[in-house]
């Protein structure tokens, strides 16, 4: 395997399915499904998921929304995609514990590092729900914040896209796909990969990340057993 422990990031936005919003029964099944497969090899799965399905916090501030509220709103959306994500696990039989950077003790455990990683070393996947818990930032900066702060081995970022192109390949048929790039050509090509929060802190602890579709079955298993799929954005 060519991973030990991933921190693997989902968007909101992919649990919709084909709907306009919420959660789509079936994707979430499916995403379970996959994530069951690799912890069955023995891999540590850590992931965090976005609340985009359910609300969109940038959207909410140009509509004339205050930011920090329109974040928090954001926040809590995490946590209920954490919540369905972890229902649809454990239909699979796959232990899990949802930690929230925003305490809601009720319902989750509050996220702890240390917790997090006897969990993860127990064989259960941490969904980790609520970002950073402060407004400003990204999902994708927090699946950053917590690769690291576990000492993952790389972030799985998935996406509708199958990788890094070097146009948008939704409006450019001629784009092509890069295999790997390195945190430096993102930058210098103008390329996107994350916010740039998210990204930097990345490329400052030399963490990989790697952006593949999550929507193709069997991705993620390939993906772990080292299979060249999707782009690796790394040090090189
Ligand atoms: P180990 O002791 O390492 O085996 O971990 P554990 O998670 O099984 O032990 P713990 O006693 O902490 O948790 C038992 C159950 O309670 C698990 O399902 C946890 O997710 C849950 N739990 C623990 N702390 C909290 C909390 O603060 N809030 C909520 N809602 N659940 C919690």
């Amino acid at each position: 395997m060519q991973y030990k422990r991933i921190l693997l990031k989902l968007s909101g936005e992919a649990l919709m399915g084909d709907r306009q919003y919420g959660i789509d029964p079936k994707r979430l099944e499916e995403y379970a499904k996959e994530i069951k497969e690799v912890v069955e090899k023995g891999i540590q799965v850590a992931i965090v998921i976005g609340g985009g399905n359910i609300f969109r916090g940038v959207a909410g501030a140009s509509n004339g929304m205050d930011r920090v509220q329109g974040d928090h709103m954001g926040m809590l959306a995490t946590c209920i995609n954490g919540l369905a994500l972890q229902s649809a696990l454990e239909d699979q039989d796959v232990h899990t514990r949802l930690q929230t950077a925003l305490e809601i003790k009720e319902v989750a455990e509050p996220y702890i590092k240390r917790k997090a990683i006897r969990h993860l070393e127990k064989g259960r996947v941490v969904i980790f729900g609520a970002g950073t818990g402060n407004p400003y930032f990204t999902t994708d900066t927090a699946a950053v914040l917590r690769a690291i702060e576990i000492n993952a081995d790389a972030i799985l970022k998935g996406t509708r896209v199958d990788g890094v192109y070097n146009a948008d390949p939704e409006k450019d048929k001629n784009a092509v796909k890069f295999d790997s790039i390195s945190f430096k050509d993102v930058i210098t090509k103008g390329l996107k990969v994350m916010d740039m929060t998210a990204f930097t802190l990345s490329e400052e602890n030399k963490l990989p990340i790697i952006i593949f579709d999550m929507n193709k079955v069997g991705n993620l298993m390939k993906l772990v057993s080292g299979e060249k799929i999707g782009t690796v954005v790394d040090v090189l």
